[in-house]
C-alpha cells in the first residue's frame, strides 16, 4: 500500500493529467474550427497522450494497493485569439505539470519511496520533452509573426515539428 502522502500526490497528478487532456481537447476544437487543421491533429494527438499518461498513473496507484481516484474536470477555455496565444497557453500549462511532477518527485524522496520515485522519471523526461516542444513552436510562430503564408506553412508543418522532436522510432 502507497505512503497515504504519495497516494494523494500521485491522485492530484490523475487530476492534472485529466484535465491537461481535456484542456488539449479544447484547443483542438478550436484549431479546427478555425481552419489549422495540421494544429488540431496535433492537439486531438496530443489529449490522447495526455490520457495515457493519466492512465499509465490510474494503473499504477492500483497496482500499489492504493486507490485512484477519477477526478472531477473544469471546462477548458474554449476559445484563442490565434495560434501563438493557445501554444502559450500550452506552455504555461506544462511548464504547471512539470513544477507539480517535481514535488512528486521531492515527496518520493523524503519519504524514502523509491519504487515512486522510479516509476516518476518516465514523466521527468515526458515533461523535458514537451516544454522543449512548446517552446520552440512558439520560436517558429514568433518567425511566422501575423503573415497569413507563413501561419498556413506552420500549420502544414507543426505534426512534422512533432515527429523530429522524438526522434527516429525504433
Ligand atoms: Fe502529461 Fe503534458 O503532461
Amino acid at each position: 500500500m502507497l505512503n497515504p502522502e504519495i497516494a494523494e500526490a500521485l491522485n492530484n497528478q490523475v487530476q492534472l493529467e485529466a484535465q491537461s487532456s481535456h484542456a488539449y481537447l479544447a484547443m483542438a476544437v478550436w484549431a479546427e474550427t478555425s481552419g489549422y487543421d495540421g494544429t488540431a491533429t496535433f492537439f486531438y494527438r496530443h489529449a490522447e497522450e495526455e490520457r495515457v499518461h493519466m492512465l499509465k498513473l490510474i494503473r499504477f496507484i492500483n497496482e500499489r494497493g492504493s486507490n485512484a481516484v477519477v477526478p472531477a474536470l473544469v471546462a477548458p477555455s474554449p476559445a484563442f485569439t490565434g495560434l501563438k496565444q493557445a501554444f502559450e497557453s500550452v506552455l504555461e500549462h506544462e511548464t504547471r505539470v512539470t513544477q507539480s511532477i517535481n514535488e512528486v518527485v521531492d515527496l518520493c524522496l523524503k519519504v524514502k519511496d523509491y519504487p515512486t520515485y522510479n516509476f516518476m522519471q518516465w514523466y521527468v523526461a515526458e515533461q523535458l520533452e514537451e516544454e522543449g516542444l512548446a517552446r520552440r513552436i512558439l520560436d517558429r510562430l514568433a518567425l511566422a509573426g501575423d503573415a497569413s503564408g507563413a501561419l498556413y506553412h506552420f500549420d502544414r508543418d507543426i505534426t512534422t515539428m512533432e515527429a523530429e522532436a522524438e526522434g527516429p522510432t525504433a
